[in-house]
């Protein structure tokens, strides 16, 4: 089948070069972007480009670094890179994985890990930070605890694939109410979105949320922009 598709792009001369040519013919479209490289973000499959699209494209040329965590082949970081035209794409994944290029850096690390959350620090503050990565319940909240104070005031943490929270085999989720998983996580967020407002009444229950300046909640894929200056 890989192989099918490798003779079919060389016949077609769809090369890396030729994929990127063809990608700068429309770089504002993700679903086209998506299906150039192959990106399971696109409407063939999760569904998620249209949502990005309506979201960041207002200032995709302001974006200069972005953080996906989960690289697989390298198809969503190439999506970016020609959507954020401005932007350094970085991306994480525990294996060991290189997409060649400009304004691309990807790294090895595991993203539950004290050491690489640090590592992802230290190259922030991001203006969009895609958690894409092994879907598991603790993974995603290690990741959040650590990165979520490296988004720019303004700029979205995405978690991918949030259907994960429900299953328990391979993802250590469960049935709504579970405790520690993305949903959790989202919901308590609803607290930090009213956070000026819970002040008043609990000041010190306040200053300990997150600053979340609003929340997009859709099937599978939840947004959270963040608040603060
Ligand atoms: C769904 S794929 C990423 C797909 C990619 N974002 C895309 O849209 O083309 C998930 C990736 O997460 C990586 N991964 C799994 N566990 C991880 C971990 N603990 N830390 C970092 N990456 C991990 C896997 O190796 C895999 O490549």
């Amino acid at each position: 089948m890989v192989k099918a598709r490798v003779e079919a792009e060389r016949r077609l001369g769809l090369t890396a070069r030729g994929k990127r040519r063809l990608a700068r013919l429309r770089p504002t479209k993700l679903s086209w972007l998506a299906s150039v490289y192959g990106s399971d973000k696109g409407v063939t499959a999760h569904q998620y480009v249209d949502l990005y699209e309506q979201i960041l494209a207002p200032h995709r040329r302001e974006y200069t670094r972005v953080l996906e965590i989960g690289i697989y082949k390298g198809a969503s970081i190439l999506m970016w890179r020609e959507f954020f035209p401005n932007a350094e794409i970085f991306g994480l994944d525990i294996e060991s994985v290189e997409v060649p290029g400009p304004r691309i850096t990807t790294l090895q690390g595991d993203q539950s890990a004290p050491d690489t959350i640090e590592r992802l620090r230290a190259l922030g503050p991001f203006d969009l930070i895609v958690d894409d990565g092994s879907h598991k319940a603790e993974h995603i909240l290690a990741s959040f605890a650590g990165l979520y104070d490296s988004v720019k005031p303004g700029g979205w943490y995405v978690i991918e694939d949030m259907q994960t929270a429900y299953a328990e085999k391979g993802y250590n989720g469960g049935p709504p109410g579970h405790p520690d998983t993305a949903a959790s996580l989202v919901k308590s967020l609803v607290d930090a979105v009213n956070r000026d407002e819970i002040a008043p009444y609990y000041p010190d229950a306040a200053a300990a949320l997150p600053r979340v300046a609003e929340m997009h909640v859709h099937p599978r894929v939840t947004f959270i922009r963040r608040g603060g200056t």
